[in-house]
């Protein structure tokens, strides 16, 4: 992209700068990690292609990560990142194998770093991302060291706060924005949304949903399916019944499984009320209730009973195609938003 000139890219290669030299990529646009989905496959594919991919660690063991990141590095030399859970209990160990191999982008989710973390990451020279749940959250992280921030509204897949991407991106970039590179997550499906948020500060952003379909992600034929069969409306947040029996929300499409969750919730809260379950039982049983289900169904394809996370943006895939086609359409998209703006 020619940066000096007036045109729509020119702008937005503009605008991508500070992200894009951050990263390390072409475009300021990173593929969010998605447990089971960002492997080896869509992660090389989406740097190769210029973006940003980023490995999901999720529940894997150091020696598997350690295999992954290995393979990853084998069908890409561009740079990539890891993510990895903070409650994982082998996260040290997970950041000593991103030190082993040099990665150069630590993403941390699922909570704020626990004692030493992002120390560990920072000394062994790699860039540390965060996730800010809020403005005053976000100041945290930025004085305990976190090199740049992601903001992740609720219309996103996964596990999920409970703030919308536009209200996020109004409190935080303002304030945040001269501070670290910040990028913006969650119900993007279109470029013409990037340029929105770069225009209001953001230095690049990250999607997931959108690259879910793409031809080299390995998620099975039935999960791609669902994605593209869906609309906005089919991706909703999962429901706490009972104040008692805490359901971190994840947004995922309807589907039988969800249905079950509800009912289970009646049931484990009619038990509690009678006697027949002590307290920490029955959390558990509703913390265990969709262990393995996102595996089932971005693996196996059991998309009726698994859990199909995806976000808002769902709508707005609508066939399986190439990464690099998905990354081109964005920036083409975004670009001849910011064109516009000219005339
Ligand atoms: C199937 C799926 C699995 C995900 N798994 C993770 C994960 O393991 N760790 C994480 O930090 N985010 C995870 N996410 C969130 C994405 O990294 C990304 O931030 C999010 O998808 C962006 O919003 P969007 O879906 O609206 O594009 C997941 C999202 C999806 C759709």
């Amino acid at each position: 992209m020619n940066d000096r000139s007036t045109t729509g890219e020119g702008r937005l290669a503009r605008r991508m700068h500070r992200g894009a030299q951050f990263l390390g990529s072409e475009v300021a646009i990173m593929a969010g990690a998605m447990s089971w989905v960002s492997e080896r496959n869509l992660v090389s594919a989406m740097s190769n292609a210029g973006g940003f991919g980023v490995i999901a660690c999720g529940a894997m063991t150091p020696e598997l990560l350690d295999a992954e990141i290995a393979a990853t590095k084998a069908l890409t030399g561009k740079p990539f990142g890891v993510n990895l859970i903070t409650m994982h209990p082998a996260l040290s160990d997970l950041i000593a194998v991103c030190t082993g191999h040099g990665v150069g982008h630590v993403v941390l989710a699922g909570g704020l770093p626990p004692k030493g973390s992002v120390e560990a990451i920072k000394a062994s020279g790699a860039k540390l991302i965060c996730f800010a749940p809020t403005l005053a959250l976000a100041k945290k992280l930025i004085r305990s060291g976190v090199d740049a921030l992601v903001i992740e509204g609720m219309e996103a897949g996964g596990h999920i706060g409970p703030v919308s991407t536009s209200v996020l991106a109004q409190e935080m970039l303002p304030e945040l924005a001269d501070q670290v590179p910040v990028f913006v997550a969650g119900g993007i499906g279109r470029g013409e949304a990037i340029a929105g948020y770069l225009d209001m500060g953001a230095a690049g952003v990250q999607l997931g949903t959108r690259f879910v379909c793409a031809t080299e992600s390995v998620a099975h034929p039935k999960f791609k399916q669902a994605f593209i069969r869906a609309s906005a409306r089919d991706a909703v947040a999962s429901v706490q019944l009972d104040a008692r029996l805490p359901v971190i929300p994840v947004r995922a499409l309807k589907n039988a499984g969800g249905e079950l969750f509800t009912a289970k919730q009646r049931e484990v809260a009619q038990s509690l009320d009678e006697g027949g379950v002590a307290m920490a039982e029955a959390q558990l049983q509703i913390e265990h209730y969709w262990a393995g289900a996102l595996r089932r169904a971005v693996i196996d394809g059991d998309v009726e009973h698994g859990s199909v996370m995806a976000g808002q943006s769902v709508g707005m895939v609508d066939k399986e195609e190439p990464i690099a086609a998905i990354l081109a359409a964005l920036v083409r998209e975004a670009a001849a938003a910011l064109e516009k703006r000219a005339a």
